[in-house]
């Protein structure tokens, strides 16, 4: 199959690990047969340096013409100037409503070599496997903004629409999972989140009967992620509480370099990016996990192009890596961003057998250009 990759690296950590991005998918392509053709664009912090926005028409464009866009990070300390007109982070959230990008999905599924990393005991970990829908282009994020001087706003709003599509989204999901849905507000103070509540409770009854709804209040579902994580299955919730809860789950898996992301709307490209930042503190030291970005790699491949083997493949091969201790120092071992992705890669050659694949991994289920594949 032949797919169109935008790639947008952003700063800091960014362009590091999706250096190993495209090696990953360089390897893929010449394992496979596949034809993954690449192209870089600006976003972010660079892209203000470069041209003076932080999301440039020109990669926008690119990215509508995709199959799917990889993006590393945005933002840093350089452009973190609290009376800057423009910042690095209003290029993501530009192109994630540009794309109507509404369903973020966010997997978490500690591995066991890696217990020991999490501050959560190992006993409560054993088990937990779940996905939190973060609904992506609505709410806090993107209400009327005022800032002067003395007084600031930020309008939260949600119509009945955006809480029906991303939670239809979660329903399918737990369909396909094990039927377990939780939605988190804040419905005691807040009026959307009682019409989060309304609608979801409404949606559930009327379009997935066989459904368990759980409804917890957001402060409340920060502890039961730490006290019971094991019992979530899928977690639907607005756009700040899914950013907030995603970087706590994050812990459960050991490190914020482990957990990938797939942005998905009804049409047009996916966007795959790990949910961490540009970790200024690790920036050009070659000591960031690469293990989020590779697996985002895995989520496209799964997602946007149809290949669930080669995504298996990959996944397969970071468990691996993790269960032999080939880690970066987040997760306890001795290797760089570099090495840790080339061992990826090492067991990836070995599982096909270099110069033996010479056709697809899997030719069955072609998946159709710019597919979006949350709808069953
Ligand atoms: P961060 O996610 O960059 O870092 C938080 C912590 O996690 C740091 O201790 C960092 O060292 C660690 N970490 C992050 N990625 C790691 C990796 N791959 N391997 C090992 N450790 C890793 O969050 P922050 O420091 O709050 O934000 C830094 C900048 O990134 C800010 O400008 C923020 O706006 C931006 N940001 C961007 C995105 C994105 O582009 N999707 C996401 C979050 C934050
Ligand atoms: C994330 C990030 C972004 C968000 C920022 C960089 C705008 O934290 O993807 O989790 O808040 O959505
Ligand atoms: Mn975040």
């Amino acid at each position: 199959m032949q797919a169109t990759i935008t790639l947008l690296p952003g700063d800091g950590i960014g362009p590091e690990v999706m250096a190993e991005a495209e090696l990953l998918l360089d390897q893929l392509a010449r394992l496979t047969g596949h034809e993954f053709q690449t192209h870089r664009r600006l976003i972010g912090g660079a892209a203000i340096d470069a041209v003076g926005q932080a999301l440039p028409g020109n990669s926008l464009a690119a990215c509508r013409q995709s199959d799917a866009v990889l993006l590393g990070a945005v933002g840093g300390p350089k452009w973190d100037d609290p009376d800057a007109s423009i910042r690095p982070e209003q290029g993501l959230l530009q192109l994630r409503q540009q794309l109507g990008l509404y369903a973020n999905l966010r997997p978490v599924c500690p591995h066991p070599a890696l217990y020991g990393h999490s501050p959560i005991r190992a006993d409560r970990l054993a088990g937990v496997d779940l996905v939190v829908v973060r609904e992506l282009t609505g709410g806090l994020y993107f209400g009327r903004k005022i800032a002067l001087a003395d007084m600031a706003e930020d309008v939260c709003r949600y119509t009945r629409e955006e809480i029906e599509r991303v939670v239809r989204q979660a329903g399918q999901l737990a369909r396909r999972r094990r039927r377990r849905l939780t939605l988190v507000d804040k419905a005691n103070v807040l009026a959307t989140s009682r019409l989060w509540r309304r609608v979801t409770q409404e949606l559930v009854q009327r379009e997935f009967p066989d459904l368990t709804l759980e409804i917890l209040l957001v402060d409340a579902a920060a502890m039961h992620l730490l006290s019971r994580p094991a019992d979530f299955d899928v977690i639907v919730t607005e756009n700040l509480f899914g950013d907030i809860l995603t970087d706590e789950a994050a812990m459960l898996a050991g490190s914020m370099g482990l957990l990938p992301s797939a942005s998905l709307g009804d049409s047009g490209p996916g966007l795959y990016e790990p949910i961490h930042g540009s970790a200024p503190d690790l920036a050009g030291r070659d000591c960031a996990n690469p293990f989020a970005m590779l697996l985002s790699v895995a989520m496209m491949l799964e997602h946007s192009l149809g290949l669930v083997e080669e995504a298996r493949l990959v996944e397969k091969a970071v468990h691996d890596c993790i269960e032999a201790g080939e880690t970066t120092v987040d997760l306890g071992g001795v290797l760089g961003t570099r090495e840790a992705s080339a061992a990826v890669r090492a067991r990836i050659s070995n599982k096909i057998g270099v110069g033996e694949q010479k056709g697809p991994v899997r030719s069955a289920v072609e998946a159709p250009a710019r597919s979006v594949a949350l709808s069953s």
